[in-house]
This record gives C-alpha cells, structure tokens and sequence, in this order.
C-alpha cells in the first residue's frame, strides 16, 4: 500500500527539475521549525514540533519567544518516563495516535518524539522524556507509539540517535564505549523503531560516538542505520549538530536544523552550494536527500486531496490522557494495606509543593502550553467532594527564609489531620531551571542541591531538592497515616525515609489529568497496575555509570559499566537495590503456575513458546505485568544473569485465570560478538524465567538448545 502512495516517477521528475540552489533550500531549515520550500515546483516546507508531552506551542518563524496566542493550548499527554510505565503497547500506541492527531490538528508534518534514548544514571536530565533502562521494552512500546502517531499523515522522528544519555557537554562530550554495548543496550530500540515501527523520520544526536558528532559518523548512519537495517527515512540533525558541510553530507543527514536565525549561513545552506560548485560534495548526494524528502512527503500524503486533517483538545484525546494516566501510577510499597484510602476520611492534609503546581510548562524542548492540568491537591479536592475537609500546606520551599516556617506550617497540619498525603520529589518548572542555572554558578553548597528534570542540564545529585527528606520524616513520625508520593522523571534517593513509610507511590510528570488519576490510585477507584522501567538505587554511587563507569565524565565520557546497565548490573552483581526493575504493586495478588515451554530448532531459526497460567487470587479485579526473562546458564563471554525478553499485561477479575502465551525467537538468547561481528547464540542450556520483577521471579524452566546460530 505504501509503495502505492509513493510516486517515484514523480520523485525523478522533480528532482531532474530542481536547480541545485532549490535542491539545497529543501535540505536545511528556512526556520526554527520548518525546512526550505520551493515555491516554483509546489514543494512546501516540511513544518516540524515538539515533541514527547504533546504539540509544543508556535513560535515565530525565525524567534525563540513563543508567538504567545491562546490558539497553541494543547492536550498534554503523560511524559515518555510515565507512559512506559504502563508496559502497555496498546496504550504506546494511544499515546502516539493523540500525539499524531494533534500534531496534525496544529499544521505539521513532523513531530519530534518519541525520545528512546537508554536512562543510564539517576541523574540524566532528561530521563522524563525517555522509556527504560531496558532495551526491549523500550523497543517494544516505540513501535506502537511510532504506528499511532504515523496514522495520521504526520512522522515520528524518533530520538535522538545515539548513545545519548546525558545533557551535561551534550554538544560535544565523545562517548567511548565498547561496540557489544552499541549493539546490545543502545540501539535495539532504533532498529525496531525503523523495522518494525517503519519510522519516517529519525533525529540525529548531538554527542559524538568513538571521536566522531553522530551526524557526521558514517558508521552510525551508512553502515548500520542505512546498509544493514534498510533505513529509507528522512534524517534530521538535531538543532545545531552539525557542524561540518562535508562530513554530514556524505555520512547521510538529509535536513539540517538549528537554533539561530542565519539560515543562509547553515552547513546545509550557501556552504553546500560552494562545496558542490567547488567539487568538494557531489550533486548526487543532494539528490538523494531530496528523493528521501520528497518520498516522506508521499507517505503523507502531503500532495493529495485526502490527507488527514487531524484535531487537537478533543474530549477523546483527554479521556486517552486519563486512561494512559492511570495505568502509569507504580505502587510501590503498601504495608498493612494502608491504600487503598478510605473515602469517607473527614480531615485530609496534602502536603508538598508538587500537589499543587504545574509540571507541563517545563523541562526544556518537551514543554507544553497544557489546556489545563489537574493537579494532585485538584484530583483529591475532585474526588472527595465536600464531605472532607482537605487542607493543603506547601511543606518544603527554595527559599531558605521561609523553610523553617513552611515546614511547621505542614507538621501542626499534618497532627491535626485523619491521613496525610505528601507530594514531593523532582520538578522542572521555568523558575526551577533559572534556580539551577544560579547554583550551578554559585559556591555556597545549601544550593547545589537544586537538581530537576530538564534538557541541557544533568542533576547534582540522587537527594530529594530542599530538604524534602527532613520534612518527609517529621511527617512519618507526627501521624503514621502518611502516605508518601513521589513524582519525578528520574529515581530519588529513598534511603532516609523509605524504611518508616507504609505506602508509598511513585510517579513521573503524568499528563493533565494526572492528579486525578493518582486520586483515584489513593482512594481505590483505580487499581495500580504500573511497574518501574528504571531501577531505584538505595544510593547513586550503586548505579554502574558512576560505580564503573563514568558520569557526566568531561570532554570523553566512558562507558564501562558496558553492557551492565541498570537492573542487568545489580541482579548480575548482587546488589540490592531500593526499588528493582519491573517493581509494582497492585491492591489485588496474583498467582503464577503451570509453566511450559516448548522449543522446535528448524531453518535457522528457535521457535520458542513460553506459556504459563496467571490467576487472580485477591477480590479485586487488576492487571498484573508478568515478564519474561532469559539466562545463560553457561556463556563464553559474559552475560548479566537476566535479560528481559518478553512480558504480557494482563487483566484478570478475581478468581480468573488466564493462560498467558509469549513467543521467543533466535535473538531473545543472543548475545553481539565483536570478534564475530555477529550476533551469536551458543548451544547449552538457558533458563527461562517469568516473574511479577526481575527480582521476584515466580516460575523456571531450563532449556537445551542444541545448535550454534551466527546472524
Ligand atoms: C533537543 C531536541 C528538540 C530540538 C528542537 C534540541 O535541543 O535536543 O530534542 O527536538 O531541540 O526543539
């Protein structure tokens, strides 16, 4: 069907048409948000936005201030670090669908999302924007997401490519790493997102990989992306990653993007026209990114009658907020089974700053100009009603001055309340970020512990900001119906309270309708069903980037915790920690039995189904994630004790039970081998293992597979 919408003769026609001066107007932007248009031919310009939480707001052609009209407010949708928390494809794919709509819906052709890159440290800034520490399941909800948003004759440009986990010198820091940890942890979840998610178009990254920009890094970008994985899509620098005509135009970039308003002056602009005349860059090259720019524009429909016309701040687009919303709330502790609340309380306190600001409005590119957002204190206000009395003390504060007296204000509050709700953790509003920027350059240490979630900065350090700790504890210890909420796009540290809370929620940046899906998590009208995709560490020197590896590093950063990233490290290595990968809790149990597994060697391929029975043995109905994961048992080279393979989420009434059926192939037992250059799977036993986490593993069974496979 898709070769149908392509008109290649066209595609020849046009480009034997074009001077060489139109050919290089389509390749780098004509502004901040859009490419070069050739008026003569009716090509338009490709109009491109921001990005992961929704579509960003408008700015002037050629301004960095926003054109500031009250026709850019938009859904704001759950961040990347809280949709996966649902572990639920279907919902990636809603995400995406809304994401695609509303772009569409605002006149644009590119939307800049979704963010894949691996969470590496606790202390990425922009580790809100992206999926896991786990390269399949971030492959595996990309593609859904990649296929919603697509539906809607708009492109997904996935992000940002590749090995690009930290913000600090992220223009130029070199990261040197070893190619199996390339191959196994960095860029699965880009193959799928080209092979299986078909994306259109792809984001090159600012960092550079083994000495060289990744726009300019013809490994990256001819060998793999292009040679062995068949990439056919449109290449975006990110704004202002190129910085050689030369070298980005022969490695494969097609569009150059930047920040400033010369866009004559562009690598891709008057200097390309010189390097051509000059002989220094063949004409052909030009060509082929103005096929691959014109072929985009087939694939949507941007020369036909029916493209789709989209929409943007439809109730169905904030009842999909709300659905996605619910499932990404992660329980994580609920000892004496404290939650569900009840709602017939009369005196509730709901302390702490994020129950009651905007988290939409913030973070850098991913920000939102929100319809509206439902804060926490809004969500419990919403859901008790006028029955309950609901007082709200702000607990914590920046401001040094006022922190002791904000502080009692919430403990007499906090005595004189049936429960306490506290939320706190991390944030990223604009006046957080110039907060940051101040301490960054001041000495006095009080302020260094400003650390948010946000592009161009990486954190300080793993501690909750403001002495969010001390507040926590005074409130455990004045009423023991606390119940703590985190909301952070990265993990905390924990470590000084955790042991003294009965409940306790986790939750990143969660869209608009976040407060009241989180209401309704405390007060039992949902059932929490979302599970960690990052490992919480007890403490930040147990993460392997800082244990073994190094981060943020400085003008090199070396990776050599290598393929031991997150939960791979501290399973393989013993490590305890805070909260595991794949951690959630939900207020019904669940039981797992009967596994089989059944494994047929033929045609160069290992067909394996893995099945098992999962029951519902609480009285309330609930999802359960069950995940799928692998271990070697003998390996020549070494392997983390577990790998994630598979998983399933799966909705069961009480006393249900449901046969749960997840298929493996070669490559879920593979491992890369430099001294191969392949993926290899060595004959020997291998365990498979289902559990609720990669710590609580529920069922085993060991195979036998009895060839070498070498792809
Ligand atoms: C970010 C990208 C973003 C682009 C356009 C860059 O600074 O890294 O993720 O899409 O700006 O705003």
């Amino acid at each position: 069907m898709e070769k149908e919408k392509i008109n290649y003769e066209k595609i020849e026609e046009i480009v034997s048409e074009l001077r060489l001066e139109e050919k290089v107007a389509m390749v780098h932007a004509a502004g901040l948000f859009r490419s070069g248009n050739v008026e003569r031919l009716g090509i338009p310009s490709l109009y491109m936005s921001d990005g992961p939480m929704g579509v960003r707001n408008e700015f002037p052609n050629a301004s960095w201030v926003p054109v500031g009209n009250s026709d850019d407010y938009v859904t704001y949708l759950p961040s990347i670090s809280a949709l996966a928390c649902t572990w639920n494809r279907e919902l990636a794919y809603e995400e995406g669908n809304v994401l695609g709509k509303e772009a569409r819906g605002r006149g644009k052709d590119i939307i800049l999302a979704p963010g894949i890159n691996i969470v590496r440290s606790p202390l990425g800034g922009r580790n809100f924007e992206y999926m896991s520490e786990d390269p399949y399941l971030t492959a595996q909800l990309a593609v859904p997401y990649i296929k919603g948003v697509q539906e809607n004759d708009v492109a997904a440009c996935v992000k940002h490519f590749a090995v690009n986990s930290q913000e600090t010198e992220r223009l130029n820091v070199d990261v040197v790493i070893d190619e199996r940890a390339v191959r196994e942890i960095y860029l699965p979840a880009f193959e799928a997102a080209v092979k299986e998610g078909n994306s259109y178009s792809i984001m090159s990254a600012y960092n550079k990989l083994w000495g060289l920009h990744c726009s300019h890094n013809k490994w990256l970008l001819r060998d793999v992306l292009e040679k062995e994985w068949g990439y056919d899509g449109v290449l975006v620098s990110d704004w202002s990653a190129i910085s050689n005509t030369k070298l980005a135009a022969e490695a494969g970039m097609d569009i150059e993007m930047s920040v400033t308003d010369n866009f004559d002056e562009y690598f891709f602009a008057n200097p390309l026209i010189k390097a051509v005349k000059e002989g220094e860059v063949k004409e052909e090259l030009i060509d082929e990114k103005v096929r691959k720019i014109l072929k985009l524009m087939y694939r949507l429909n941007i020369f036909s009658e029916d493209r789709k016309s989209g929409e943007y701040n439809s109730s169905e687009s904030r009842q999909k907020t709300l659905d996605i919303a619910r499932e990404a709330v992660v329980l994580l502790k609920n000892e004496e089974n404290v939650l569900p609340l009840s709602k017939k309380v009369k005196k509730v306190a709901v302390i702490g700053e994020n129950a009651n600001i905007r988290h939409s409005e913030g973070g850098g590119s991913a920000e939102v100009k929100s319809l509206y957002e439902v804060t926490p204190l809004m969500g419990i206000k919403m859901l008790l009603g006028g029955n309950a009395e609901v007082s709200y003390a702000k607990g914590y504060t920046h401001d040094l001055n006022e922190r002791e007296s904000v502080k009692e204000e919430a403990i007499e509050l906090a005595k004189n309340s049936d429960i306490v709700i506290f939320v706190g953790g991390l944030k990223h509003t604009k006046e957080d970020f110039s907060l940051f920027q101040n301490a960054l350059h001041s000495s006095k240490e009080e302020n260094m512990v400003i650390n948010i979630d946000s592009e161009g900065n990486d954190k300080t350090d793993m501690k909750l900001p403001y002495k969010q700790d001390e507040i926590i504890n005074s409130l455990l210890e004045v009423n023991p119906n606390t119940v703590v909420v985190i909301t952070a796009g990265s993990p905390v540290d924990m470590s000084s309270w955790v042991n003294n809370c009965k409940a306790l929620v986790n939750v990143s940046y969660n869209g608009m309708e976040g407060g009241r899906a989180l209401a309704e998590v405390l007060f039992g009208e949902v059932n929490p069903s979302g599970k960690l995709t990052v490992t919480i560490p007890k403490k930040l020197e147990d993460s392997p980037a800082h244990s073994i590896g190094e981060f943020p590093g400085g003008e090199k950063v070396r990776y050599d915790e290598g393929i031991f990233v997150g939960y791979r490290y501290f399973v393989t290595n013993n490590i305890e920690p805070q909260f595991e990968f794949g951690h959630g809790l939900s207020y019904t149990e669940f039981k797992y039995e009967d596994i089989r597994v059944n494994v047929i060697e033929e045609k160069d391929e290992i067909n394996t189904e893995v099945s098992f029975n999962l029951i519902n043995i609480g009285d309330r109905k609930g999802y359960e994630i069950a995940q799928l994961y692998i271990n070697d048992v003998e390996s020549s080279s070494k392997r983390p004790t577990l790998e994630l393979k598979g998983f399933e989420k799966v909705s069961l009434l009480p006393g249900e039970s449901k046969k749960v059926t997840i298929k493996l192939d070669k490559k879920a037992f593979a491992f890369y081998s430099e001294d191969e250059k392949s993926w290899i799977v060595e004959p020997g036993e291998f365990n498979i293992l289902v559990g609720s986490s990669c710590i609580k593993i529920n069922l085993e069974e060991c195979i036998n597979i009895k060839s070498k496979y070498k792809f």
